[in-house]
């Protein structure tokens, strides 16, 4: 039996003009956690988020803020991420060649700790930290924009990461970001995921906000038979 599939909406692709009551939207849909995207124009070619959208969000609801920092040198904004409201924090193995000790720095600051590869990095390079996170997050895109196409050769590396999992009796979960939708869902969970990330899914569906989370949900949960 399989644990119940985590939503954690990406509010990305969100009308920033109603950030809290779109918020409200994925909440009422049941979304498990709200994903903040932080790019700095430096590791990624894109500007987004910083702390005071943090701070927004943490004012328009309770469900986990899960802060994906696709930035330079994430060590040196934790404390302003972990002040603004953040729960769980991911760094970029690419961005730290401190990485256990920017792992240890999350969780000193009271944070769940996640840890993501691009889709060109491999599952190998997290084999110090593994038993030391609570969180691996598998690009299925580069990281950089919403919107864009799933790449299904990353899956590979999704089941590589429950394999290791198993072997290591660790209870991380598997997070996968970019393109996930009802039609790339199941293949990840079949694939061991258990946290998906969404933006385009939920929020440019042409349909209502709460209905796309639990679509999402259904597609995940219906197809997942496990990766076993
Ligand atoms: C991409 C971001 C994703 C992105 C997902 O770099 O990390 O979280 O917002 O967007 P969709 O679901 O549209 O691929
Ligand atoms: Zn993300």
């Amino acid at each position: 039996m399989t644990p119940a599939m985590k939503i954690a909406v990406s509010i990305l692709s969100a009308d920033f003009t109603r950030l809290g009551a779109q918020i409200a939207e994925c909440e009422a849909g049941g979304a498990d956690w709200i994903h903040i995207d932080v790019m700095d124009g430096h590791f990624v070619p894109n500007i987004t988020l910083g702390p005071v959208i943090v701070e927004a969000a943490r004012r328009a609801t309770r469900l986990p803020l899960d802060v994906h920092l696709m930035i330079e040198a994430p060590e040196r904004y934790l404390e302003a991420f972990a002040a603004a409201g953040a729960d769980r924090m991911t760094v970029h193995q690419e961005t730290c060649p401190h990485l256990y000790q920017t792992v240890q720095q999350i969780k000193a600051l009271g944070k769940r700790a996640g840890v993501a590869l691009n889709p060109g990095t491999p599952a190998a390079t997290l084999s110090e930290v593994l038993t030391e996170v609570d969180m691996v997050l598998a690009m299925t895109v580069e990281p950089g924009f919403s919107g864009q196409k799933f790449m299904p050769h990353t899956l590979r590396k999704v089941r590589q990461l429950h394999e290791q999992k198993v072997a290591l009796g660790a209870a991380y979960d598997i997070q996968v970001d970019g393109g996930i939708d009802p039609a790339t869902a199941p293949l990840a969970a079949q694939a061991g995921a258990t946290v998906m990330v969404a933006a385009t899914a939920i929020f440019k569906s042409g349909g209502v906000i709460a209905e796309a989370v639990r679509r999402l949900r259904r597609s995940a949960e219906e197809h997942d038979r496990g990766p076993g």
